[in-house]
């Protein structure tokens, strides 16, 4: 089993993640931290809060940052996941609270308790991440991995033609943790924008796993539209939905589905071209994935999430 905090905007490909690593049988998901990007951060909370009850999980959820480093915050990506962040399905109000602790305190917390056996697997902005690192440095050396799901190194950005959103909405806080050395993967759009599942997969998922399955092929209703009617930079309309985030959570079970390239990577803090990702030629090495087995991870994702409803998350 690997120790895995997910530190995420939920969101609907959040959704899908969270109950992915809840449900994946090598996967003990220690906790939830929420920040801002898709919605506001209280919604992201809530949200978190409800993904964890839903799975039947207790593990805790820490509430993180509500802007930006350094500046101003943009709007959230209401557009793509709802204004709930569950594509308007509907809002549903958790039973329980968050941790009194912020999330970038939950996060040291935890790696100082298990040094060496957690992986962080941000699937938002990295402004939380930042902020660990800022409160204890040397959680570096003691965190077994991250794995980011975000940037786009040798394909166009969605926000941008340069950004991904994750890095667009704090492009500050990924160049601090870019630049910090310890063990990173990133999942981008290279391999993201490959990995994709189609209504009839969530039908599908419906069928096997009527509760969580349900509220999944509810959710993702909304992003399918998106996913029809706006053009993307890299990709013309199409019916189904880029699987990112939970791509990044599979990357942690199944690397071998993914080819890396090890390589510096230096983020645009301002310009035309903030949030890119690109190659450098000096600086901590980071994992790109530049390749995936498309088919491998949508495999996955539906054969461990058809299994959510009977799984204690
Ligand atoms: O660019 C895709 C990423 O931005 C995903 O994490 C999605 O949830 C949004 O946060
Ligand atoms: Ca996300």
């Amino acid at each position: 089993m690997k120790k895995i905090i997910i530190d995420t905007d939920p969101g609907i490909d959040d959704a899908m993640a969270i109950h992915l690593a809840f449900a994946h049988p090598d996967l003990e998901v220690v906790g939830l931290t929420s920040i801002f990007g898709n919605v506001h951060v209280p919604i992201a909370t809530r949200n978190a809060l409800a993904l964890a009850e839903m799975a039947g999980s207790d593990c805790p959820v820490a509430e993180g940052a509500e802007t930006p480093l350094v500046q101003p915050q943009h709007p959230p990506g209401y557009f793509v996941h709802g204004d709930d962040g569950f594509g308007n399905s509907g809002v549903i109000e958790p039973k329980g609270g968050k941790d009194p602790r912020g999330a970038a305190q939950f996060i040291v917390d935890s790696i100082n308790a298990h040094p060496g056996e957690i992986t962080l697997c941000p699937i938002g902005p990295l402004t939380n991440i930042a902020l660990a690192l800022r409160l204890d440095p040397s959680i570096a050396s003691k965190t077994a991995g991250v794995v980011v799901m975000g940037g786009a190194v040798e394909t166009p950005g969605n926000v941008t033609e340069y950004a991904e959103a994750n890095i667009w909405h704090d492009p500050h806080a990924a160049a601090e943790v870019f630049a910090t050395d310890w063990p990173m993967t990133l999942i981008g759009l290279d391999v993201t924008e490959v990995v994709r599942c189609t209504p009839e997969d969530f039908d599908a998922l419906e069928a096997t796993s009527p509760r969580i399955g349900s509220f999944l092929n509810r959710a993702v209703q909304f992003y399918f539209e998106w996913h029809r009617t706006k053009p993307h930079y890299a990709h013309g309309p199409f019916e189904g939905c880029f699987m990112h985030d939970p791509s990044a959570v599979l990357a942690i079970t199944n690397p071998e589905f993914f080819t890396f390239r090890e390589t510096p990577i230096v983020v645009e803090t301002d310009g035309e071209r903030i949030g890119q990702t690109a190659r450098a030629s000096q600086g901590v090495p980071v994992k790109v994935a530049l390749e995936v087995d498309a088919q491998a991870v949508r495999a996955a994702f539906l054969k461990f999430t058809s299994q959510a409803d009977s799984q204690r998350g």
